[in-house]
């Protein structure tokens, strides 16, 4: 039988993943955060290839690498060559160089390949830049979280409370605009996706209008 798939798209810090992680227990669906395996794959080149983090040096670790992905708590998770790279995904070598990491098309060929082989999980819920554009286009339902920038910064911030407004501020519009602007796959609406603007609502009160949408779409 086919996985049902829920994408969740949107920018930085727009709530996807906490609100992901909700939908996905509401439904008993499995759980994938796709920019984490991007971020697998900056924090492998940093290791393996700290000066060639152009798409010649990323692709050849790329190649060697040996991901195993399984589940923990409904969430899919990996290791790359053995190694958790879990607590090292949001540090501010990672953060800053990712957003050019996941520019480079043959980087975004091996992640989509292995974000499609995840349905041998079960149902998803899988959130990203590109799930209801790239990944999954014929997903059941599809969402874009939004948010304003100012509103993205504070949440940001509230995750990291060593960082400061404004240095916040301007990550997320560095990594936006490259998101948005790259050739491949950029950040962008997918046809069909339910555009829900975030700015002034608690994480529940999003939860509630995705859940609402898709039991009235027939999930239960
Ligand atoms: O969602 P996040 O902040 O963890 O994503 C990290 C980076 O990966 C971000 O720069 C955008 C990129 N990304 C992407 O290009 N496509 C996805 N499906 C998910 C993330």
């Amino acid at each position: 039988m086919s996985k049902r798939i829920i994408a969740i798209d949107g920018p930085s810090a727009s709530g996807k993943s906490t609100v992901s992680r909700r939908v996905a227990e509401e439904l008993g669906f499995c759980c994938v955060d796709s920019g984490a395996l991007y971020r697998g794959v900056t924090w492998l080149c940093l290791r393996a290839c700290p000066k060639r983090l152009d798409a010649k040096g990323v692709l050849g670790a790329l190649a060697r690498v040996r991901p195993e992905f399984f589940l923990d708590a409904r969430a899919v998770r990996f290791t790359l060559d053995g190694l958790d790279p879990w607590p090292e995904l949001r540090s501010e070598a990672v953060v800053e160089h990712v957003s050019a990491v996941a520019a480079i098309p043959g980087v975004r060929e091996w992640v989509v390949e292995r974000l499609r082989g995840m349905t041998v999980f079960g149902d998803l819920v899988m959130e990203g830049r590109d799930i209801g554009s790239v990944v999954f286009p014929g997903a059941d339902f599809k969402f874009y979280l939004d948010a304003d920038e100012s509103e993205r910064a504070r949440r940001r911030l509230l995750e990291n409370a060593a960082a400061d407004l404004s240095s916040v501020k301007s990550s997320i519009s560095r990594r936006d605009r490259i998101d948005s602007t790259r050739k491949a796959a950029p950040l962008r609406v997918a046809e069909g996706a339910c555009v829900i603007d975030t700015t002034g609502l608690g994480v529940e009160d999003v939860v509630r209008i995705i859940l609402d949408k898709v039991r009235a779409g027939g999930f239960q």
